[in-house]
């Protein structure tokens, strides 16, 4: 049998399409190889969101280099989001690789085998665009994302990925139903949906045949054998008084929404074309709180975009209080090619501002996250079990409704959905033991 290495770079998008060329490849009757050295097809699903992005698989495409040398059998290819936005440039500046497809071509990844005539293409047809319509091999068996749309029409000044992953499209929602009752009968209890902007889901489908995003949301928490439904990642501005409704009466959708705020300065949104000032972003946060007092927000961060000012940042800090995260994801600005601010906007922010910027917002992210998990300290969690504590293998480790990791003593199968109490937390995870779930009424 031949055998494949995979390697996967970037977001959630990436990790679910790697699980579809997973699929795809044992379909073609590949095997899994335990290291790159031992592969026939070497797969690297790249990401190119930030410069540093690139830099780290350039180191690894250098490994790809030397194998293929010492074996020129060995069939390289690389898919996602860099090999995009690298176009045919790829082939000139990297002969040795054999295979190159966008995002959106997952699909074709069997049939770009096929015509390197390395194995013939066997039962697909390959005209679907969404990768949620291929064959998957799941990491988790209890947990599943689900693809509901491609593409971005947002013209964040920041991001390449509109350039990469094109026009948003829909997913028709038949057939995202019909994915999530498959994976619910195949063991899945929590299914997480994904799209590049989830809540604008739904506006290109034909008008017979449409659903909002909040309506997705609700059916999708109906299909029997599903507990838990997420998404990622919402944009602000699309985020309407129906979907907040969903989180505060279906009691499936969790209590936890990540919302990417990238700035806490209007001045700095507006040059980053996201539609929403401050006042908006936190007028959001208070109705989301106002119908969902418990609920827990996430978010992304970046500092040192363009023209940034200490005035500017310190309007991020305040934000991070103010929203009261419950975590964030910060970044550096990093130009990226084709962008508007990559092409029009000056570099301006020193690196070592830059630095002392992203550490003060770390800290501030860590203080207010710190107050955030501790109100969880004495409460009783639902927490969904997903296996032994990478850190303590006698201990549990699972997530709560809000997404926190939370590691416990107890006994329980991945996938059951437990009681536990919490005794600890920190500013990223809780800790705490399994309670005893109550007898039923009646029991002696
Ligand atoms: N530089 C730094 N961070 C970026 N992001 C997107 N583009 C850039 C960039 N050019 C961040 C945003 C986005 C997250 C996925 O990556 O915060 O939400
Ligand atoms: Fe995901 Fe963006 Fe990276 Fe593509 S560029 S893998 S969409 S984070």
């Amino acid at each position: 049998m031949p055998r494949y290495h995979l390697t996967t770079f970037g977001c959630q998008m990436n990790a679910h399409d790697s699980e579809r060329m997973r699929g795809l490849l044992a379909s073609l009757g590949y095997d899994e190889a335990p290291e790159r050295d031992a592969a026939d097809l070497i797969v690297f699903n790249t990401c190119t969101i930030r410069g540093s992005a690139d830099e780290r698989f350039m180191g690894n495409l250098g490994e790809a280099r030397r194998i293929k040398r010492e074996n020129p059998d060995v069939v390289v290819a690389v898919g996602g989001c860099w090999a995009q936005s690298q176009k045919e440039d790829v082939f000139r500046d990297f002969p040795f690789v054999d295979i190159a497809f966008g995002p959106g071509e997952v699909n074709r990844l069997g049939e770009l085998l096929a015509r390197e005539r390395i194995q013939a293409v066997g039962a697909f047809t390959f005209d679907g665009m969404f990768s949620g319509d291929l064959p998957s091999l799941r990491e988790r068996p209890h947990q599943a994302w689900v693809q509901i749309s491609v593409g971005c029409n947002c013209v964040c000044s920041y991001c390449i990925v509109p350039s990469v992953r094109g026009r948003e499209s829909s997913r028709p929602w038949q057939a995202v139903l019909d994915e999530v009752a498959a994976q619910a009968a195949d063991g899945v209890v929590e299914v997480t949906l994904l799209g590049q902007n989830v809540n604008s889901y739904g506006r290109d489908l034909p008008a017979g045949d449409r659903r909002t995003f909040a309506e997705l949301l609700a059916a999708v928490a109906e299909v029997p054998g599903i507990a838990r439904v997420r998404y990622t990642s919402p944009h602000p501005k699309d985020i309407r008084d129906d979907v907040i409704a969903v989180h505060r009466d279906v009691p499936e959708v969790c209590r936890h929404i990540h919302l990417p705020a990238q700035s806490g300065s209007s001045r700095v949104l507006k040059a980053m074309r996201r539609t929403y000032d401050r006042e908006r972003y936190l007028a959001l946060v208070g109705r989301i709180r106002d119908a969902v007092p418990d609920i827990a927000l996430t978010t992304d961060l970046i500092v040192g975009f363009p023209g940034e000012s200490d005035d500017d940042f310190a309007d991020t800090l305040s934000l991070v209080r103010e929203a009261g995260y419950d975590g964030a994801y910060t970044f550096v600005y990093s130009p990226r090619p084709g962008t508007e601010a990559g092409k029009q906007m000056s570099d301006d922010v020193p690196p070592e501002v830059k630095s002392h910027r992203i550490s003060a917002l770390i800290e501030t992210v860590q203080h207010t996250a710190r107050q955030r998990l501790s109100r969880h300290v004495g409460t009783v969690q639902d927490v969904l079990v997903e296996g032994p504590s990478r850190t303590d293998a006698t201990r549990l480790s699972g997530r709560t409704t809000h997404n926190v990791t939370v590691n416990f003593t107890g006994e329980a199968p991945a996938g059951a959905i437990v009681p536990v109490r919490i005794v600890r937390s920190t500013s990223t995870t809780l800790a705490g033991d399994m309670a005893q779930v109550p007898e039923p009424a009646g029991a002696a």
